[in-house]
């Protein structure tokens, strides 16, 4: 493997660090977040090793939906800074080696966006056919809403001009009709635009609603022909447009199994999504997580599809700014998940989530939080972590619905925890408290603690960026008689890594064959002076601490790097 290839698709060993721009920094005072803060901030995210940051929609928005309800697609909410301040943040960030990839959300705008407050003036406004619209009532719809708690289907009545809209979420969330070459048009050239901004790339949300077929087809004379060469069609663009600046990305939020996921990646051809979070994995860690045993997350890493080319790429995380959601498993399954993670009522959301952070979900056991984040660096693809992790910040369920898990970064043990200077009645949300509060969670505090998360974080984010076979390597699950420890593989060309992770709090011996190297072969571990080699059946024991984490070398002669 030639190292300059890692550079050319740099996406996959990325670290990407997901930030609420609302609940960051407030560099002014106001009780807001702002882009000026983030800047200020730069300088932290690169000592953890973060190479690439995703920013949470900072456009111009009523804010129904915490800025996914975007009423200025090419604006910048004046609350956060401007368009001068967005280019000084990538400024800064490209200068230390951070990229920045940005929200772009194609399925739907704000009901307050100019092109939707035409369209709704008549059946024959130039911007109706923007949207999805019917003259027949929809019936009921509610099975298919996406915040049952608010919305009761997916269509509403226009009084003005007597028929339906379509909405997948908010009825404040108007649907693009995304079949029209308009609108498309119209998202090109907005993508155009951020591109020549500097940012490296989008995560692209919602996508599945935002090629719906089913709800699309028949509704305008714009059918779509096949959904997915509206995807091929757009990567084709930002590809155009991004090149000379090195290659821009499109992770896609699309919430489905392995094998549904393919063909957003274009198949083998892998010219659609560059990136697509992991949702399946993610779902069976939480369920393995649950039952201290590693076979349905062994299942989840088995099942990823194969045959994808090296540029399409997974992207793994533990938590995000939305529910932790259990939608992909059967009903039995999630009741496993919830219940073990969210007992009571007021930790879920719709009944299909929960919005906590970790911590709280592990009762705050540093042993457990750590091994979770050794795996989340350790599963093949690129780590994807939510602002606040790196220090192990809680939820605050006294916040309503998603926000629980939005609120402001704990910087400090002082003031609104060091997060702004404003009245704490005029922050824009309220700091956690109780055992995960800024008084024992901060950053100021873990970069001093060498047994801190911060610390567990900025090691596993290294080791990581060093390794380029966890981001660009298969994976293999290997066969052990423990249950409770999931052993895996990755190789990427001649280099190949093996990690255990033990799921349960007891420590143990585990026994594992590889049958594939020779004996005698020197297994070095990366985070300990305990390393191991293979014995003449080509066997090790490996001992492990309950929720101990191991990340192996298999070492080769040829191969120059420092072990
Ligand atoms: C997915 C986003 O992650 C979520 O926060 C948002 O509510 C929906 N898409 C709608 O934009």
């Amino acid at each position: 493997m030639r190292i300059t290839e890692t550079a050319d698709l740099w996406y996959n060993n990325a670290v990407i660090y997901c930030i609420d721009v609302e609940t960051y920094l407030d560099s002014t005072g106001s009780g807001t977040g702002d882009l000026h803060g983030i800047t200020q901030r730069i300088d932290y995210l690169a000592e953890i090793g973060v190479t690439c940051l995703w920013l949470m929609p900072f456009y111009p928005s009523p804010r129904r939906d915490n800025g996914y309800d975007i009423s200025d697609m090419y604006g910048v909410d004046s609350r956060y800074g401007d368009h001068g301040d967005f280019v000084e943040l990538i400024r800064v960030a490209h200068d230390r080696g951070v990229r920045v990839i940005i929200d772009l959300v194609i399925n739907h705008t704000s009901d307050q966006h100019p092109w939707f407050k035409a369209a709704r003036r008549s059946t024959d406004n130039p911007y109706r056919d923007y949207y999805v619209w019917r003259a027949d009532d929809p019936g009921d719809t509610s099975d298919q809403a996406m915040f049952p708690d608010e919305e009761d289907g997916i269509w509403t009545l226009d009084e003005r001009t007597g028929q339906w809209y379509l909405h997948h979420f908010l009825h404040t969330q108007p649907d693009l009709n995304t079949a029209n070459p308009q609108v498309r048009d119209e998202i090109a050239k907005l993508m155009g635009f951020w591109l020549q901004l500097g940012v490296d790339g989008f995560r692209v949300d919602a996508v599945p609603f935002a090629i719906n077929q089913r709800t699309l087809v028949g509704m305008d004379e714009h059918e779509f022909e096949e959904p997915h060469d509206y995807l091929r069609e757009l990567r084709g663009f930002l590809q155009r447009r991004a090149s000379g600046q090195g290659s821009a990305i499109m992770l896609g939020e699309v919430n489905l199994p392995h094998e549904e996921q393919v063909a957003f990646f274009g198949g083998e051809n892998s010219d659609q999504l560059t990136m697509q979070f992991d949702f399946f994995t993610n779902q069976r860690l939480f369920l393995a997580l649950a039952r201290n045993d590693a076979a349905p997350l062994a299942e989840a890493l088995r099942s990823r599809p194969t045959g994808l080319r090296i540029e399409s790429q997974y992207a793994n995380f533990l938590r995000n700014h939305d529910e932790l959601t259990v939608d992909l498993l059967d009903e039995d399954e999630q009741d496993e998940v919830l219940d073990a993670f969210g007992p009571e009522e007021d930790m879920r959301f719709a009944g299909r989530g929960l919005r906590r952070r970790l911590p709280g979900m592990f009762n705050g056991d540093p042993r457990k939080l750590k091994m979770a984040y050794s795996l989340l660096f350790t599963l093949p693809g690129t780590p994807v972590m939510f602002y606040g992790e790196e220090i192990g910040m809680g939820e605050n369920l006294d916040v309503p619905g998603r926000e629980a898990v939005r609120t402001p970064m704990q910087w400090s043990s002082g003031k609104n925890a060091g997060f702004s200077t404003a009245k704490p009645s005029q922050l824009s949300r309220a700091v956690t408290h109780g055992p995960f509060g800024p008084e024992h969670v901060n950053a100021a505090q873990a970069r001093r603690d060498q047994s801190s998360m911060l610390h567990h974080i900025t090691r596993l984010a290294k080791r990581y960026r060093e390794s380029p076979e966890l981001g660009w390597g298969d994976v293999t699950v290997i066969d052990t008689e423990v249950p409770q420890v999931l052993v895996h593989m990755t190789t990427w060309e001649n280099r190949s890594m093996v990690l255990l992770h033990n799921l349960g709090s007891e420590p143990t011996i585990v026994p594992f064959a590889l049958e594939d190297l020779e004996p005698g072969t020197p297994l070095v571990d990366l985070l300990s002076e305990e390393s191991c080699e293979l014995d003449e059946d080509r066997m090790t024991r490996m001992p492990m601490d309950g929720y101990g984490y191991r990340w192996l070398r298999v070492a080769n002669e040829d191969d120059h790097r420092l072990l």
